[in-house]
């Protein structure tokens, strides 16, 4: 069956055109073309498929919160075609059981391709090196290794996964925290934090980490990909990191693109998540670090969790914001509608990008005649305010908030995945 995508812009570029989609390619591009299926996407922009690296799925162990499957859906419905699952699962996946079976089920759904993390150390305990090499040679075929959750913080550990992880060929993405910087932390160390009496998170335990790696990198001849980076003095690192040559990639979260730590004088702890919402000059420095490529990608950081672990005292609270319904339209408010970025902006930060970091060849690839049909469209002029989202776990920050843009619709693989907020299974 095809599909037909009528009347799109190509990168929001030019007059629109008909795509039509059939066995799983892109067919033709054209004028006046007719399918089997017609999705009329008049006013819309066509984008590649966007790409997380970073998302919390939660099986096994707090299915409660979120699964493959609603994780999947909630992927689809956000423009996703292919995420990253982390893995402070429980068990952790640090074991080739874990990463086959992550695969497997995200095939099972087939919703989006779900990508399995593989733990960087046994039980994310930082110790000792988890067998990476199973990992990537069994049928989850693990490409990107993170503790995230965890640091990598011993520099001899993490100087030995980079070795490793280079003779694999595969990538670590380090969580960067130097934890005897953060013990008990649980906003950003300054001012607000100072007056709330919340204990604070300094600049300088992410930083310290990051200058670290891109030694250790560079030592190695390894890549590294640094998560969630959240401070003005990390772009200034990467900055200087990649001038020097190293190869070291950066991934930024929608909402520290758009919040910052005078979201805590509620005390709600929708607002708590690790690395901590930054100062308002934090924020301008990751948007500018994105616009210019010192940071390469946006990465959602979905982190699920359960109703009980949200509502209870901030100190308790556990750390992490839902991401992948709503990062669309945070990139439209923070990138887009400031000018930042255009449409190929966001395709390359959302997706070409992304893919290239994790060394996938069938995503984030130019909307093209023969290319894999891994596409989202979206209506640049819509705009509505956030309300139930499809996640199991109810935990995001941007509830009420108005904001611009929509995903109309999503296809892996020439299968049309979400169309206008439904599903399709
Ligand atoms: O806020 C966070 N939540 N940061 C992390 O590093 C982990 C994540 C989680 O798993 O909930
Ligand atoms: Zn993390």
């Amino acid at each position: 069956m095809s599909v037909l995508i009528k009347s799109v812009r190509l990168y929001g570029e030019g007059d629109p055109v008909d795509v039509l989609v059939a066995d799983g390619e892109i067919a033709d591009i054209g004028t006046g073309l007719s399918g089997d299926e017609v999705v009329d996407a008049t006013g819309c922009v066509l984008l590649p498929g966007f790409v997380d690296l970073h998302t919390h799925l939660r099986e096994p162990g707090r299915e409660d919160t979120e699964t493959i499957e609603t994780g999947s859906a909630a992927a689809a419905l956000g423009g996703y075609t292919a995420v990253f699952a982390m893995a402070n699962t429980n068990p952790v996946a640090d074991s080739p059981v874990v990463t086959d079976y992550v695969r497997r089920r995200g095939e099972e759904v087939g919703l989006v391709d779900v990508h399995p993390v593989g733990a960087v150390t046994v039980g994310l305990k930082g110790e000792q090196l988890a067998e990476m090499g199973m990992m990537a040679a069994g049928t989850g075929r693990v490409r990107v290794f993170s503790d995230d959750g965890m640091c990598v913080y011993d520099p001899l550990i993490m100087r030995r996964a980079l070795e490793y992880a280079s003779t694999l060929g595969v990538l670590i993405a380090q969580h960067a925290e130097e934890p005897r910087l953060t013990k008990g932390a649980v906003a950003h160390e300054g001012p607000n934090a100072a007056r709330l009496g919340l204990t604070g998170w300094p600049r300088a335990a992410e930083e310290s980490i990051v200058a670290r790696d891109a030694l250790l990198a560079r030592d190695a001849g390894a890549k590294v990909h640094i998560c969630h980076a959240s401070t003005a003095g990390t772009v200034e690192i990467l900055k200087w990191a990649k001038s020097q040559g190293i190869q070291i990639t950066a991934e930024v979260t929608p909402h520290h693109l758009l919040l910052d730590d005078s979201r805590l004088e509620t005390y709600d702890a929708v607002n708590k998540v690790n690395p901590p919402l930054r100062e308002k000059s934090d924020v301008e420095a990751l948007r500018a670090g994105l616009a210019q490529g010192v940071i390469d990608c946006v990465a959602t950081d979905h982190a699920p969790h359960a109703e009980q672990d949200k509502c209870c005292e901030f100190s308790q609270a556990r750390p992490g914001m839902l991401g992948l319904e709503t990062a669309l339209s945070v990139i439209v408010e923070t990138m887009v509608n400031t000018g930042l970025l255009d449409w190929r902006g966001v395709a390359r930060v959302m997706s070409e990008r992304p893919a290239e970091i994790a060394g996938l060849d069938d995503q984030g690839r130019p909307i093209e005649i023969g290319e894999p049909a891994n596409l989202t469209i979206v209506d640049p002029s819509a705009s509505s305010k956030v309300d139930k989202l499809n996640s199991l776990a109810k935990n995001t920050p941007f509830r009420g908030m108005e904001l611009p843009g929509r995903v109309v619709g999503t296809m892996l693989r020439g299968r049309v995945t979400a169309l206008n907020g439904e599903v399709r299974r």
